[in-house]
């Protein structure tokens, strides 16, 4: 009986050792021995604390090269290939889904009155040069971007190393040359549109009633209404905005610390994320969302009709000044 309780209290002497050795184990494989990496990247972690950045020692003249580690680096990677993302997937993917439903609801906004034939001058040659100019400066500008942000998860792994290596590298050329013309056209219609573009009373019943492009009402505008302002101010701050972080990270550290850089990359991918999805909405309005809209654009000239049911007011103008021009031969206009 002796040997027997003697047995097992061995026994359970040498569980409880295997289970404090099994405890500690981990304790011991992390005590560092002097030299080891555990050791090294103690002391990185305590000079970090301490320091706030890791520096070393270089030969090249750029001093920020030498700066090894930073917490504040760490947060901004976090925010490139994390928070970023998201936001631009939700942004985008949201607003395309939006547009979807829209559609299926609403359908596309049709011309109520017909066309009269008769047709007005909404743009000039030089509104649509720059107008043009500037959209496909920004398309480019957006699919390069995006693939700063997306194409290393998305496109690597369909295209390969070598082609995602040359598109990417054509993508970041094209990115940086089209940002002088895209600057050039924000400004162009900052200035060419900021007579139409000043918000007033108006505006506020133009969106109260849902504008004609929710409901069936029209109500009265002229030359751009609220919806247009909206679209113009985004544009022109957007395009600011982008314009300004973009060239500070094109020419890194003039006036800039590695701070002021994480911030101009932060502002221009959040911005220019926010700008593509506002940009698809008026793509959408500007082609199917709404009959007669893309003339507007195209040939520069609307039925005179359609200028009545959305831009009353500015019709009004024009007409009152023998603007419109008369419908084609053998074309019947419909009393209006
Ligand atoms: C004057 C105009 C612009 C300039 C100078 C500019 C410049 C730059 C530069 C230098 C970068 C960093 C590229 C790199 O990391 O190698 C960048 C990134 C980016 N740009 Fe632009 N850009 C402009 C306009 C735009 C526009 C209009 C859009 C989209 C609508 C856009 C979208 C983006 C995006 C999404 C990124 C990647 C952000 C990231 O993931 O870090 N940019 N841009």
């Amino acid at each position: 009986m002796a040997m027997l309780a003697r047995v097992r209290s061995l026994i359970g002497v040498f569980l409880a050792l295997l289970f404090i050795v099994v405890l500690a184990a981990p304790a011991l494989a992390q005590q560092a021995t002097p030299g080891s990496p555990q050791d090294r990247s103690v002391k990185e972690q305590q000079l970090l604390q301490e320091l706030g950045k890791i520096q070393g020692r270089g030969t090249l003249p750029n001093v920020t090269s030498q700066t090894i580690e930073q917490p504040a680096g760490r947060d901004w990677r976090r925010f490139h290939e994390v928070t970023l993302r998201w936001i631009g997937a939700i942004a985008v993917l949201g607003m395309l889904a939006i547009l979807i439903i829209f559609y299926l609801w609403r359908g596309m906004v049709r011309l109520e009155t017909g066309r009269s034939g008769r047709m007005i001058v909404r743009f000039n040659a030089a509104e649509r040069f720059v107008h043009w100019m500037t959209a496909v400066c920004f398309v480019i500008l957006a699919i390069t971007g995006l693939n700063i942000t997306f194409g290393r998860s998305l496109l690597l792994p369909l295209m390969g190393p070598e082609a995602f290596a040359t598109w990417s590298q054509w993508g970041k050329y094209a990115h940086n040359y089209l940002s002088f013309p895209f600057t050039i056209g924000v400004v162009a219609i900052f200035l060419m549109w900021l007579g139409g573009n000043i918000p007033n009373r108006l505006d506020a019943e133009w969106i109260k009633r849902g504008g004609g492009i929710v409901g069936h009402d029209h109500p009265p505008a002229h030359r751009f209404n609220a919806g247009q302002k909206g679209i113009y101010w985004i544009v022109v701050l957007g395009g600011l905005a982008v314009a300004i972080t973009g060239y500070l990270l094109m020419f890194p550290f003039y006036g800039t610390t590695v701070t002021g850089m994480q911030w101009a990359q932060i502002v221009h991918g959040t911005v220019a994320v926010l700008f593509v999805a506002a940009m698809l909405a008026h793509i959408y309005i500007g082609t199917i969302g709404m009959e007669g809209a893309f003339e507007a654009m195209g040939t520069g000239q609307v039925d005179v009709n359609w200028a009545k049911e959305h831009h009353s007011l500015w019709v009004e103008d024009e007409l009152g000044k023998g603007r419109a021009n008369e419908p084609p031969r053998g074309r019947m206009a419909p009393a209006e």
